[in-house]
């Protein structure tokens, strides 16, 4: 295992929880900045060649984990490894955005749904390989259908 270790840090509009979209169909539209630490900007380099990035965070104000959830918009419980929550045994999050721009260690990115100041694990270029047909989406996709029923 491995100690880990922040590359950077978000700049977001959020500093508060409550004021994150959450819910289905939520749209995460809002802009931040990922503030990336000055030893590690050579790694940003042909970075700016990718329309969107996953980021892999930390939930750093979250304590604790349960194995079985109601995420906030479905009053039925599902495992944590089925859930995006907060409340998981490694507290680690991903997030995939868009690149606006890209000044220096300073990515300027849209998408984000982090609070202010969280710490940034990682950064990849996103990719997906799979098409749209051969993804389910479980129990999201039955809430969804009750919902709009
Ligand atoms: C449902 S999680 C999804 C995060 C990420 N997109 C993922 O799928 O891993 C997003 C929520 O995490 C919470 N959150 C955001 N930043 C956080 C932080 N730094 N520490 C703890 N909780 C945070 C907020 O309540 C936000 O609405």
């Amino acid at each position: 295992m491995f100690t880990p270790r922040a590359i950077g840090f978000v700049r977001s509009p959020y500093t508060d929880t409550k004021s994150i979209p959450k819910g289905l169909g939520a749209k995460h539209d809002a802009e931040g900045v990922l503030e990336i630490l000055p030893e590690f900007e050579l790694g940003l380099t042909d970075v700016e060649g990718f329309s969107h990035l996953f980021v892999i965070w930390t939930f750093d104000r979250s304590e604790g984990f349960e194995l079985i959830g109601s995420p906030p918009f479905d009053e039925r419980p599902h495992g944590v490894f089925s859930t995006r929550s907060p409340r998981r045994p490694n507290p680690i999050a991903l997030t995939v955005v868009e690149l606006l721009s890209r000044e220096g260690r300073l990515l300027r990115v849209r998408g984000v749904d982090m609070l202010d100041g969280t710490p940034i694990l990682d950064i990849k270029p996103y990719m997906s390989s799979i098409p749209a047909e051969k993804i389910r989406r479980g129990w999201l996709a039955e809430a969804e259908a009750r919902t709009h029923k």
